[in-house]
């Protein structure tokens, strides 16, 4: 959609808090092993956060962090947007408590529901509303608890998600560095793979919804790594088009954590080295909108991501939803 830079990312940061659940302690609740689970996902341990915590409590010290680097204090935002299907509330939205939380006065704030690829729809609409004039620094959160929606009787699920925070402070580039591309898909026929079918206004909370397990994640796990691979591919691809970049110039690939075989498929598809891909799903499960903005921030911090470098993010999730965005840091 956009070529020229026009925003870029000032700023990162994440939050990861809790008990760290390994995939023994997963033996110790359903049916299922350790070698099982990483043999098929790649995944050891994941964040469970505190009870009595929410989404917010680490999507704030995420922002703060992001913030921090950025050099600028919460009174400079003039958006917040946190991709999340896991809010601390229907409403308001998790924006308006973070926003609340930080002290942000200046800003407006808003959810977006994207689930996995929510952090790159983010991303999206910050880069339009700075492109427009619309808004001069947006704050984009990807924040998930997906530990409040997991059955933990249905090993199908169980294993696969954890809770986390990754945020980034955006600005105005004049120079060459920021965001080259960013493109977003969506297929609704889809929905039905992957869905919390409780608590909405379909199947508003009763005992019988609580009952039929209705709040927690229904999915489609054989399906949905099929269209997961295709549409990752799309999107990367897309990402790579649009700002005229070819995949061998790639210095970084952050694909979304959620299995280590989707993540493969996409490497050996675009050619890609180890080097040129980064992996963290061992440590933390799929964290959804939350997986890419961790690993972003683990890349800069861990060096793996330098100053001139191109990296491209790439997403999918429930809805069906997918994306990318190729930037310059
Ligand atoms: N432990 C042990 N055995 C298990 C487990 C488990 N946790 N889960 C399933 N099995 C068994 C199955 O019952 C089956 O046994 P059977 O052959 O006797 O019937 C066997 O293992 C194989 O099951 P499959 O479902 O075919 O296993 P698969 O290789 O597809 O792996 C998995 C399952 C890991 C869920 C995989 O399909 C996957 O990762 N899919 C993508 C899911 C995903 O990424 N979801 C998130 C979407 S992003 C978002 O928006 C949140």
């Amino acid at each position: 959609m956009i070529k020229k830079p026009v925003a870029k990312i000032l700023g990162t940061g994440s939050a990861l808090s809790g008990k760290v659940l390994s995939n023994f302690d997963l033996e110790k609740m359903v049916d299922t092993n350790d070698e099982w689970i990483r043999e098929r996902t790649g995944i050891e341990r994941r964040y469970i956060l505190e009870e009595g915590k929410a989404n917010s409590d680490l999507a704030a010290p995420a922002a703060e962090e992001a913030l921090k680097e950025a050099g600028l204090v919460a009174e400079d935002l003039d958006m917040i947007i946190i991709a999340t299907i896991t809010p601390d509330t229907s409403f308001p939205s998790t924006a308006c408590r973070v926003q609340a939380k930080i002290g942000a006065k200046n800003a407006a704030a808003m959810d977006v529901a994207a689930a996995c690829s929510g952090f790159i729809y983010g991303l999206t609409l910050a880069n339009s509303l700075i492109a427009t004039g619309a808004a001069k620094h947006v704050l984009v959160i990807g924040s998930e608890v997906l530990s409040r929606i997991t059955d933990w009787e249905d090993r199908g699920t169980c294993i696969l998600f954890g809770d986390g925070a990754g945020a980034a402070v955006l600005g105005p580039s004049e120079g060459d560095k920021g965001i080259l591309s960013a493109y977003i898909k969506a297929d609704g026929r889809l929905g039905d793979l992957l869905h919390l079918p409780g608590g909405g206004s379909l199947n508003p909370a009763t005992h019988e919804t609580v009952d039929q397990r209705l709040h927690y994640i229904k999915m489609e796990g054989n399906r949905i790594f099929k269209h997961a691979v295709r549409t990752m591919r799309d999107a990367a691809l897309h990402g790579l088009d649009l700002a005229g970049v070819d995949a061998s110039e790639l210095d970084l690939l952050i694909p979304h954590q959620a299995n280590m075989r989707i993540i493969e498929a996409i490497q050996s598809r675009l050619k890609l080295s180890d080097e040129q891909v980064f992996v963290n799903i061992k440590d933390y499960g799929n964290t959804s909108a939350a997986s890419i903005p961790i690993a972003m921030n683990q890349a800069r911090r861990e060096g793996r991501l330098k100053e001139g470098n191109k990296c491209l993010l790439v997403a999918f999730g429930g809805g069906f939803t997918w994306g990318a965005s190729l930037i310059q840091f």
